[in-house]
């Protein structure tokens, strides 16, 4: 039976690059675009791969009614629904120092890297708990140091990922069958950071591919932040756990 996955964000960058890598491993992709002409140029990429397992689904974390409709269409259209990746964000002035914000500013990320994700694992639960599946939450390390410090960017992750702990821990309480988790797939180039490029950094079908990784894995990775490194071991166990029954 076809996997079906959403993801937010999806018409460019890592959401981009994980909804092109999981059309092409066989998956159905609704894509997540808050701007429907520019997910239909997405979509047109896509389909120019011959890729027809891709439809546009407008979700805009700016506005929450539109997550609502799109579970609602989910819940009628694609009940099955397996997994959701919450990758739609933003990360705001990042060279400013704190007191240089606005409350304002500081509101926008809250709403789209916290508020927005939130009403996403609030809808998409219901829908996936009857299909035991999975919230992908792609986020970044939020431990402090003097080289990578965008205040607002960090503080609405740190915010989420305190907010995936929680939930995820709430839900392995209380048997509710749906992982909530985080991942981090390290600096990847991408209009976020104006193409950023060097040593620390990741192309962005690198940073697809780590995603896709979690989306396909067998693990449970409830409540957890994880890193690039983690992902990779964790490819390595996939790779071991397949390999292992032709050892025996
Ligand atoms: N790039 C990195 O180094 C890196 C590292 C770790 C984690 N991440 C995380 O990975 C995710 C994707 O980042 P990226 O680098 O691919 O960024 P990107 O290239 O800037 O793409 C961001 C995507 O999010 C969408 N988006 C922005 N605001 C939205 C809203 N209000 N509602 C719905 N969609 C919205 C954008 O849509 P529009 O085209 O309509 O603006 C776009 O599709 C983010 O959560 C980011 O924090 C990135």
């Amino acid at each position: 039976m076809t996997k079906k996955v959403l993801i937010t964000g999806a018409n460019r960058g890592i959401g981009f690059e994980t909804a092109h890598q999981l059309a092409h491993q066989g998956w159905y992709v609704l894509l997540g675009v808050r701007n429907i002409q520019r997910g239909q140029a997405a979509l047109a990429k896509l389909n120019a791969e011959n890729l027809s397992n891709v439809e546009l689904i407008h979700i805009d974390l700016n506005d929450l009614d539109t997550i609502a409709e799109a579970a609602n269409d989910v819940k009628h259209h694609h009940p099955d629904l397996k997994v959701v990746v919450n990758n739609a964000g933003i990360a705001g002035d990042m060279d400013k120092r704190p007191l240089d914000f606005s409350v304002k500013e500081l509101d926008d990320l809250m709403k789209v890297n916290v508020e927005g994700n939130f009403e996403m694992i609030k809808q998409f639960t219901p829908i996936l708990q009857k299909n035991h599946g999975k919230i992908v939450c792609v986020t970044i390390p939020t431990i402090i140091n003097n080289f990578f410090k965008p205040f607002g960017y960090l503080t609405s992750k740190s915010a989420l990922n305190t907010l995936i702990k929680l939930i995820g821990n709430d839900f392995k309480q209380n048997h509710i069958p749906v992982q909530v988790f985080g991942v981090i797939p390290g600096g990847v180039t991408t209009d976020l950071n104006d193409h950023m490029s060097g040593w620390m950094m990741h192309s962005v079908e690198e940073g697809g591919q780590i995603i896709a990784t979690v989306v396909n894995d067998s693990h449970n990775h409830q409540g957890k932040i994880i890193n690039r490194m983690g992902v990779v071991s964790l490819g390595a166990k996939h790779v071991w756990s397949k390999i292992k029954p032709h050892r025996n």
